[in-house]
């Protein structure tokens, strides 16, 4: 006998195996959301599907792709319909930075980056927003970060263009799809716990700052409800609005004189220098 299909939303979660990504797969399923877990570690989607299936009894799966790959989408697309499920929320988190300069990567470590970061973005949202648009509800969250606001430094190159192209894109999608019941919103941390200073080997570096930091948690709890509240940009934490708001204000050439002396710190050597 086949199983009745679930009636409840589900959700996609790039990058859930760990940090935010694993938090937002942690905050949907205690709204008694199903999930559709992807990122490239399926060991641990695995046990973190299997895990809030059982503590919240709802269903959960792993797709196992990497966003730098030009089959990502397909495989995530085919995957829901093996499921004959379709996405009611996406939340485009997956991501990660180079924290050397733009001359001591390859080409294709920063072409990867752009694959991630931006194409998988665009790709992914352009294959669920039909169905989203024509049942006429949707719920979409990029997680952008507050450097897209900043004027580069020294060190993760791309990271800035990568969240600003994030945001804008958020902005023009929200003001095309919101009168169809699709509210679409970039949350733009600061420094957040998770696994990202330890994935691009700067954990050191990172941990030696004291700077503002918050829970991923927190910032899933302030994009979920600012996504529902139909917000388009949203900067989590007085300390990172504040500073986000001065980025706004002042000329680049003030801003940039701020903050590359600090960007130092959580770059590392170049070897071409
Ligand atoms: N932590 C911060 O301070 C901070 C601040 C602002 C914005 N953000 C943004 O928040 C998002 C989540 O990062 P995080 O802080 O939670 O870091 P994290 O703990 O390192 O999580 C990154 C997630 O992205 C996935 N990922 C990386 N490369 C991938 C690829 N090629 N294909 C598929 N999945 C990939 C990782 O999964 P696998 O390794 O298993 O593939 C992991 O699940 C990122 O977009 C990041 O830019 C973070």
């Amino acid at each position: 006998m086949t199983q009745p299909a679930s009636t409840r939303r589900l959700a996609v979660i790039t990058g859930a195996s760990s940090g935010i990504g694993e938090a937002f797969a942690r905050a949907y399923a205690k709204q008694g959301v199903d999930l559709c877990l992807v990122a490239r570690r399926l060991d641990r989607l695995e046990a973190l599907a299997l895990e809030l299936a059982q503590q919240h009894g709802i269903e959960a799966f792993a797709v196992q792709a990497d966003l730098s790959k030009p089959d990502a989408t397909d495989r995530i697309v085919t995957a829901l319909a093996e499921q004959a499920r379709s996405c009611d929320i996406l939340i485009n988190n997956a991501g990660y930075s180079l924290p050397q300069t733009f001359l001591a990567t390859k080409a294709q470590q920063q072409t990867d980056f752009v694959a991630v970061l931006v194409t998988s973005v665009v790709s992914l949202t352009h294959a669920l927003l039909p169905g989203m648009v024509q049942r006429g509800y949707g719920r979409i969250i990029n997680v952008a970060s507050m450097v897209a606001f900043s004027s580069g430094a020294a060190g993760h190159t791309l990271y800035p263009a990568a969240k600003s192209f994030v945001v804008k894109m958020t902005q023009s999608l929200a003001a095309e799809v919101a009168d169809k019941g699709v509210l679409v919103t970039a949350i733009c941390p600061g420094q957040t716990e998770s696994d990202f200073a330890k994935a691009n080997g700067t954990d050191q570096l990172v941990a030696k700052s004291n700077l503002y930091k918050q829970t991923a948690e927190d910032v899933v709890a302030i994009a979920m409800s600012a996504n529902e509240a139909g917000r388009e940009v949203v900067v989590p934490g007085w300390p990172n609005k504040l500073a986000v708001a001065f980025m706004k204000i002042l000329p680049d050439s003030w801003t940039a004189a701020l903050i590359r002396p600090q960007a130092k710190k959580f770059a590392l050597p170049d070897p071409t220098a």
